[in-house]
């Protein structure tokens, strides 16, 4: 199987201590992948160490087998690296349409209006602010920005965060469909049960290492994560 993401003995942090031990891992082409564990665990570190936005790391970062160590963020965008950050991940004061206009460089009209069929909720609010969204319609156009580079791989960091409940499901149900579009996923999530049904594979960080990894299955059936990692949130 391809790989498309290959991270190896990923070190660093913000300041002078390391945040992030010696952490390796793989998406393949296909996959979706997620990473969960108690907060503070080192997720987001991680998946800002992969996207570039870390100031300290140590380590290699692969890109269908391109080392993308040394890229600023934006290189690593055009190298086919997408990412939806947990917060600010749409500009509120520009229109879905400008969202959509300024998420690359090379921005093909085609394009926009494949993310408008795949994100129907966007097809209709395309004059609308951003920042007058729902929650549900903000992740989804965050999505679509991402997604307009034609990315490899797209990097989540809690894509259901900040949603009402009742959207939850709705959110994983896109996620799911992403593979079909040549995209993998890695998905830092803390609803873990449900990331990963939708998943191929999972790592659990504890404390800046990864402590379980495997089958999305098995670890569902893991003892070590029932009690541990997956807590009781009350929505997983
Ligand atoms: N910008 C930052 N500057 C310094 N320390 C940070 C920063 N962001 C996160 N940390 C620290 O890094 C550790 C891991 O945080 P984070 O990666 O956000 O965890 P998670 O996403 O798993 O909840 C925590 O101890 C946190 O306080
Ligand atoms: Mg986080």
């Amino acid at each position: 199987m391809t790989t498309v993401l290959a991270v190896r003995e990923l070190h660093g942090g913000y300041g002078e201590t390391d945040i992030l031990h010696g952490l390796t891992l793989e998406v393949a082409a296909g996959e979706i992948v997620t990473i969960a564990g108690t907060n503070g665990s080192g997720k987001s570190t991680l998946l800002k160490a992969i996207v570039g936005l870390l100031p300290r790391v140590r380590g290699s970062v692969l890109l269908e087998g391109r080392d993308i160590s040394g890229l600023q963020a934006e290189a690593r965008v055009e190298a086919g690296l997408a990412c939806v950050p947990q917060v600010a991940n749409v500009f509120r004061s520009l229109t879905v349409e400008e969202n959509l206009r300024v998420a690359g460089r090379r921005v093909d009209p085609a394009r926009i209006v494949q993310m408008l069929d795949l994100f129907g909720a966007l097809k209709p609010r395309l004059r609308q602010l951003a920042g007058t969204l729902s929650g549900g319609e903000r992740q989804q156009l965050a999505f679509a920005r991402a997604l307009m580079a034609a990315p490899r791989l797209i990097v989540l960091d809690e894509p259901t965060a900040a949603l009402a409940p009742a959207l939850v499901q709705q959110i994983f149900d896109l996620v799911a469909t992403l593979p079909a579009q040549q995209v993998s996923v890695l998905m830092v999530e803390q609803r873990a049960r449900q990331a990963l049904a939708i998943s191929q594979r999972g790592y659990i960080l504890d404390q800046g290492r990864i402590v379980l990894s495997g089958p999305a299955a098995s670890l569902l059936d893991d003892a070590r994560m029932t009690e541990l990692y997956l807590g009781t949130h009350h929505n997983t």
